[in-house]
């Protein structure tokens, strides 16, 4: 496994299993035999619907030896509904309890947009909550509170644009935010977020990194562009005798980010594990380069409804969607 370092010298697994989409009847499996085949970073979230399954498997997994906790790297999220700061605690207490663990490695604010306590998904423009009413340094300050509690020993972001990185760094000069988890992949590199985090010791991780094709249709566009059957990215395939989604995760091993790969099916999880030993030369690496094209699969428009004080200019603040 190759790893990357918080800047107290942690580690954090640079290849880790995603879960999204993974359903609630595949997920134990899907773990146990990701964490058999050596995977030791598990990416989770409340909204995955599917922690009390994971919990499971996390328990089957220490109680027969085949990890301990302290070899484990779990991430979760903050889901919209819990951004007062005096909810992000019985939040992550109530993922803790669902995932049978006692803290994570990091917890993270999964988007800057804001619902109602307890809607899960707004059904009208009226639950969400605008960043004016739910400031993100309040949020933020619940998640220091978390960390400061023990119950996570790193804390970040996902979805963030630099601009939003930016006001919480000079807010919080003492408590940075430690990750931001963003779409990533050959479509879309986000070089600016990626030079932003590293000029400022924030580590990256890419999720979405082969398409994710089993996205609801509702969340698709006509004619979205394939990762995985890309020509450049298939031909590299060839000469390496790897496959397509080996090369795609190679890429950003490479760049120096974590990747979470989703997957349910046994061979491929263990297909995504072997990316870490897959090399790649220069010139490979900068033909894939030449793919970025500012694509966004999850462009979070299901924020945006008429009415909504979301827009996509002030979720992504204009950078690259
Ligand atoms: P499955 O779970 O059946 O393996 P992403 O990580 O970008 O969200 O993509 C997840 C999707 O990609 C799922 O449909 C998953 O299906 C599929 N997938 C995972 N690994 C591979 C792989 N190595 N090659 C092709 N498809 C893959």
């Amino acid at each position: 496994m190759k790893y990357l370092q918080f800047t107290n010298g942690d580690k954090i697994p640079q290849l880790g299993l995603g879960t999204w989409k993974s359903s609630d009847e595949e997920v134990k499996d899907a773990v146990i035999a990701a964490i058999k085949a050596g995977y030791r970073h598990i990416d989770c979230a409340p909204i995955y619907n599917n922690e009390k399954a994971i919990g499971e498997a996390f328990a089957y997994c220490f109680e027969n030896g085949l990890v301990s906790r302290k070899e484990l790297f779990v991430t979760s999220k903050l889901w919209n509904n819990a951004h007062a700061k005096e909810d992000v605690v019985p939040a992550i207490k109530k993922t803790l309890d669902d995932l049978n663990l006692n803290y994570l490695d990091l917890f993270l604010i999964h988007w800057p947009v804001a619902f109602q306590a307890e809607v899960v998904f707004p059904s009208a423009p009226n639950e969400f909550v605008s960043l004016e009413d739910a400031p993100l340094t309040q949020t933020w300050q619940g998640m220091i509170e978390a960390k400061e509690a023990g119950l996570t020993k790193h804390i970040g972001v996902s979805n963030f644009s630099t601009k939003k990185l930016e006001q919480l760094l000079m807010a919080f000069p003492e408590h940075k935010v430690e990750m931001n988890q963003v779409e990533l992949h050959p479509y879309l590199q986000q070089n600016e977020v990626f030079k932003f985090c590293q000029e400022h010791s924030i580590l990256v991780t890419g999720y979405s990194p082969l398409g994710s094709g089993d996205r609801p249709e509702s969340n698709k566009k006509d004619n979205e562009p394939s990762l995985l059957n890309n020509e450049t990215v298939l031909a590299i395939a060839q000469e390496e005798k790897a496959t397509a989604g080996q090369v795609l995760l190679s890429w950003h091993l490479h760049r120096g980010t974590v990747v979470i790969p989703k997957s349910t099916n046994e061979q491929r999880i263990k297909e995504n594990l072997a990316a870490v030993d897959l090399m790649l030369t220069a010139s490979q690496l900068e033909r894939i380069e030449a793919l970025n094209q500012n694509y966004r699969f999850v462009d979070g428009s299901f924020f945006t409804p008429e009415g909504s004080p979301y827009t996509l200019d002030n979720l992504w603040d204009n950078e690259n969607y």
